[in-house]
C-alpha cells in the first residue's frame, strides 16, 4: 500500500491577517467547508488503496491537527519538537515505516481542483516508486515563479508513464525561471513525492549522512504515546534544517517525475486564492458581508465588519479580527513583509 505522509509545518505570513502563526494556512477553510489539511487527508481515501496517513507536524500545530484529523480514522502523528524543514520531517516518517512501504509525501497547504486526476497520478507515481525511483509530481509551469522548484523531464521510464528527471532546480532566480518558461519543457515541482522509505533513506544517507544519522538517533530515542510518536528532542535539535528539494532531489540520480495534469494551486498569496475562488475572469469574489457597487475583480473576505467598496477594480480587502489588509494583486506577494505579518 501507499502511505500518505502529510507534512504540516510552516508559519502564517503570506495569507495574513487570516493566516496567523498560531493558525496557519493548512488549518483554515480557504476553499469550501473543509480546511486544506482536511482536503489533503480526504484526497487519499482508504477505498482507493491508500493506507492510514502518517502526519508529521510540529508541537505548536498539534492542537489543530488533532482537532481536524477525524476525517482520516487510523491516522498517526509524528510530533516534531521543532521545525527542521522537510528533509528531516520526511526522514522521521521514513524511519517509522517498513523499507518497502511507498510514501506519498503531501504538503498540507495546497488546493487540488480535481481529486480524481490526483489519485490517478498518485497511483502511477507509486508504481514507479516501487521500482526504485524518487518520483516528483510535475505541474505544467504557467509563469516564472521563483518560489517553486523546476523539473526538466528526460527519457521516459515505466513504459512512458514517467520520466527521468534531467534537471531539478529548486527556487531559481527570476532570470532563470523566465528562461525555463521560454524553453517550454520545464515543469513546476508540485512538492508531492512518491518513494519507498528505504530508497529515500539510502539517498539521504548518500548526500546528507549527518542528517540521516541524527534522524535515526532521534527516532531510536523517541517514544510512542497512543497514536502519537515523539522523537528525541535533543537528537532532533542536531538535524540540519534543509528542504528535501535541496538535500535530496537536486542531487539524486534516481529522480523521476510524472506529469500531473490537474488543477493545482499552492495558494501562495491572496491573489492566488482569489483566482482559485473566481468562477469567471474578473468576477468579484466575496466571503462575509460586503456591499460592492461598480466594482470588478474585487476580492473581499471579512469575518465581521461589512466591507463596502464603490467604483474600484482589482482590489483585495481582508478583515480578520482587529486587522485590515488592502492590497493590489501584485502587492499580495509582499504581504509577508508587512509589520502585522512579520512581527506576529
Ligand atoms: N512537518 C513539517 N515540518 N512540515 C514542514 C516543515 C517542517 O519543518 N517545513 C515545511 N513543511 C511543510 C509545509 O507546511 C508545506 O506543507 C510543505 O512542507 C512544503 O513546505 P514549504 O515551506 O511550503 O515549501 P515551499 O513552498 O517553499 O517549496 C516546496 O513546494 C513547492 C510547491 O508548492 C518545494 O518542494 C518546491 O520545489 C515546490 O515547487
Ligand atoms: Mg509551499
Amino acid at each position: 500500500t501507499t502511505v500518505p505522509v502529510i507534512l504540516c509545518g510552516g508559519s502564517g505570513t503570506r495569507l495574513w491577517p487570516r493566516s496567523r502563526v498560531d493558525k496557519p494556512k493548512p488549518f483554515l477553510p480557504l476553499l469550501g467547508e473543509r480546511t486544506l489539511f482536511q482536503e489533503t487527508l480526504l484526497r487519499c481515501p482508504e477505498d482507493q488503496g491508500f493506507g492510514a496517513p502518517l502526519i508529521v507536524t510540529g508541537n505548536q500545530h498539534l492542537e489543530h491537527v488533532e482537532a481536524q484529523m477525524d476525517v482520516a480514522p487510523g491516522a498517526k502523528v509524528i510530533v516534531e519538537p521543532e521545525g527542521k524543514n522537510t528533509a528531516a520531517a520526511i526522514a522521521l516518517a521514513a524511519l517509522r515505516l517498513p523499507a518497502d512501504a511507498v510514501m506519498l509525501v503531501c504538503p498540507s497547504d495546497h488546493h487540488i481542483g480535481d481529486p480524481e486526476a490526483f489519485v490517478e497520478a498518485a497511483r502511477t507515481a507509486s508504481e514507479i516508486a516501487s521500482s526504485g525511483w524518487l518520483v516528483a509530481f510535475g505541474i505544467e509551469a504557467r509563469s516564472p515563479e521563483t518560489g517553486f522548484g523546476y523539473l526538466k523531464p528526460a527519457a521516459p521510464i515505466a513504459f512512458g508513464k514517467g520520466f527521468r528527471v534531467y534537471d531539478f532546480i529548486e527556487k531559481p532566480n527570476l532570470e532563470k525561471a523566465k528562461s525555463f518558461i521560454e524553453a517550454g519543457d520545464y515543469f513546476w515541482n508540485g512538492g508531492i513525492f512518491a518513494f519507498t522509505a528505504g530508497l529515500f533513506l539510502e539517498e539521504l544517507g548518500e548526500y546528507r549522512p549527518d542528517m540521516l544519522a541524527a534522524a535515526r538517533k532521534a527516532v531510536e530515542g523517541g517514544h510512542e504515546d497512543g497514536h502519537r510518536f515523539h522523537p528525541d528532542a535533543a537528537e532532533f535539535a542536531r538535524i540540519r534544517g534543509e528542504s528535501v528539494d535541496y538535500a535530496v532531489m537536486e542531487n539524486s540520480r534516481r529522480a523521476a517525475m510524472v506529469k500531473a495534469f490537474m488543477a493545482w494551486s499552492d495558494i501562495g498569496n491572496w491573489n492566488a486564492l482569489k483566482e482559485a475562488r473566481q468562477a469567471e475572469d474578473r468576477a468579484n469574489v466575496v466571503k462575509g458581508e460586503a456591499d460592492l457597487i461598480d466594482c470588478s475583480n474585487v476580492f473581499v473576505e471579512t469575518d465581521g465588519p461589512r466591507v463596502s467598496v464603490v467604483g474600484l477594480s482589482d482590489v483585495i480587502v481582508v478583515v480578520d479580527g482587529d486587522e485590515v489588509l488592502v492590497t493590489s494583486a501584485e502587492g499580495a506577494q509582499k504581504v509577508g513583509k508587512l509589520k502585522g505579518a512579520a512581527n506576529q
